[in-house]
This record gives structure tokens, sequence and C-alpha cells, in this order.
């Protein structure tokens, strides 16, 4: 396969004690209490957690959208002060412009950016082909498959070319063939690109087949609960019992009470 991009720089991401809160009708409701997170060059690193815990704001905050309360951000070990030109940010909705084509909504990043379109676009086309899209590049978002609306929105946030990706349930309301497909995609992606990844999921199964290591949150104010790593090679079958093992171990912490024990 033919190379079109480099691997990207040095991406050690780290999190230290991150507060946030919202205002609610005059109350102020905490959402992240003290967050630590870690995610080291090139790693892939799931959070998994109960709805409203606090995943998108934590996503938005590493990429700048939303402002934190207290702690610290930091990339490389220095203050992490503009994350525009370290982050590419995939929204829980796939939040592709209705108007224009799907290799049109992939530009959009090289554009903004000012960058080369020919090579951008070159670079696109090679992408649509392995994401098995080639000859749907002039279709509008509204003639494209949920899945593929996902992998059109996947490969904006590529061609953005920042060395974080941060991906919102990519792979949510999709079904089970065209979601096992999304994976090894991603997995393609990543294994070529080595870019640092965090990505939000509810699927347990999603997580340890894609993940390093697996980040559960409590509920809100939200914490860390427990770290999983998964030392599993890919690609990884579910039914092998160590994964078996490990999905136990994740539903376990899902299920244990705040600082509670296993
Ligand atoms: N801009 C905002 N203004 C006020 N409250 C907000 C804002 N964004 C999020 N919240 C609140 O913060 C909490 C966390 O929301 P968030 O969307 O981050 O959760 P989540 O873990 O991503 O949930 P889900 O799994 O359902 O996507 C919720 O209670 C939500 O109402
Ligand atoms: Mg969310």
């Amino acid at each position: 396969m033919q190379q079109t991009a480099q691997t990207h720089a040095e991406a050690y991401l780290k999190l230290c004690r991150i507060s946030k809160s919202f205002a609610h009708n005059g109350l102020l409701l905490p959402v992240l209490d003290r967050l630590d997170l870690e995610v080291r060059t090139g790693e892939l690193v799931a959070l998994i957690g109960p709805s409203g815990c606090g995943k998108t704001t934590l996503l938005h905050i590493i990429s700048g959208i939303t402002p934190y309360d207290a702690g610290t951000i930091l990339l490389n070990g220095r203050d992490l002060i503009d994350p525009h030109r370290h982050v590419a940010y995939m929204q829980q909705k796939d939040l592709l412009l209705p108007w224009r084509t799907a290799l049109g909504n992939t530009l959009l990043g090289p554009e903004i950016a000012g960058e080369d379109l020919k090579r951008a676009e070159d670079e696109a086309l090679q992408l649509f082909q392995e994401f098995g899209l080639a000859g749907f590049e002039h279709l509008y978002p509204a003639q494209l498959s949920s899945g593929m609306r996902q992998r059109v929105a996947l490969i904006r946030t590529i061609l953005c070319h920042r060395e974080i990706l941060l991906l919102d349930e990519p792979f949510s309301a999709l079904d089970a063939l065209t979601r096992s497909q999304l994976h090894q995609w991603l997995l393609h992606a990543w294994q070529r690109f080595r870019h640092t990844i965090i990505f939000v999921t509810h699927d347990v199964e999603e997580a340890l087949v894609l993940a390093d290591r697996v980040y559960v949150l409590t509920e809100r104010p939200t914490n860390v609960k427990a770290i999983v790593d998964v030392p599993l090679p890919r690609p990884r079958q579910s039914t092998l019992p160590e994964f078996v093992q490990l999905k136990a171990t994740l539903l376990r912490w899902l299920h244990v009470e705040r600082d509670g024990f296993l």
C-alpha cells in the first residue's frame, strides 16, 4: 500500500486534577472532580463510564472547546496552550456539512489550515479507497448510510493532520458487522499514522478490541474508578479466555459503586 502521510510527532498527554462544573438554574453542577488521565505517544485509550458523567465534556476540554476550572493539561511536559494545533476531534454526532459532498467534507481541515489542496485531495481519495468508500466521494451526506457517514467523519478527522485524535462514540448506532469493519479500519489507520487516540465508548467489547488501556469513570462528579491494561495482541478475538476475563473485570468495575472494591 502506498504511504501518503508521515507518522505523527511525540504526543504525550497528561491531565492533572482537572475539575469542571456547569451552572444550572443558578446552581453549580460539578461534573469533573480532580480527574487525572495519561495517554502516551501512539497509545489508544478508551474512556468508559455512565451516561452523563462528563466524557464529552472531558473531550471538549482537551480540544479547547470548553474551559476547565482547575487543573493542568500537559503535552510532552508543557502546558497545552494551543490545542487546536495538536488535537482533531470527531464529535459524538458526525456533524457533516449537508451541502458539501463526502469528499468536500473531508477536505474541510486542510482548507481551513490553508494546506495544499491537491495533495490533501490525493490523500483523501486514497483514504476513501482504504475505508471502502471508493465511488462515493461525490455523494452528499444525506445520500450515505450512517456507517458511511461515520467513515467520512473519521477520514475528515484524520485529514486534520493532528497528532492527537479524540473520538466521541465514533461507532455508536451501527450494526455489529459495520462496527466490526470500522474497528478494523480504525486500527489500520492508527497503525499506519500512529496517532495518539482517546475514544469514548459505552461498549466494553469495543473498548477491549481497540484499546491499549481502558479508563473506567465514576458517576458525577467524575473521577477515575479504574485503569485496565489490555495487553493482548491485535487482532483480538472476543472468544479468547484472556479477553473474556478482561471483559468480566471491566464489567465488575463498571458496576462497583464509587470508591468501592472488587
Ligand atoms: N455546555 C453545558 N452547559 C451546561 N451543562 C452541561 C454542558 N455540557 C454538559 N453539561 C452537563 O454536564 C454533564 C456531563 O455531560 P456530558 O455530555 O459530558 O456527558 P457524557 O458522559 O458524554 O454523557 P453521554 O454518555 O450520554 O454522552 C451533564 O449533566 C450535562 O448536562
Ligand atoms: Mg457524551
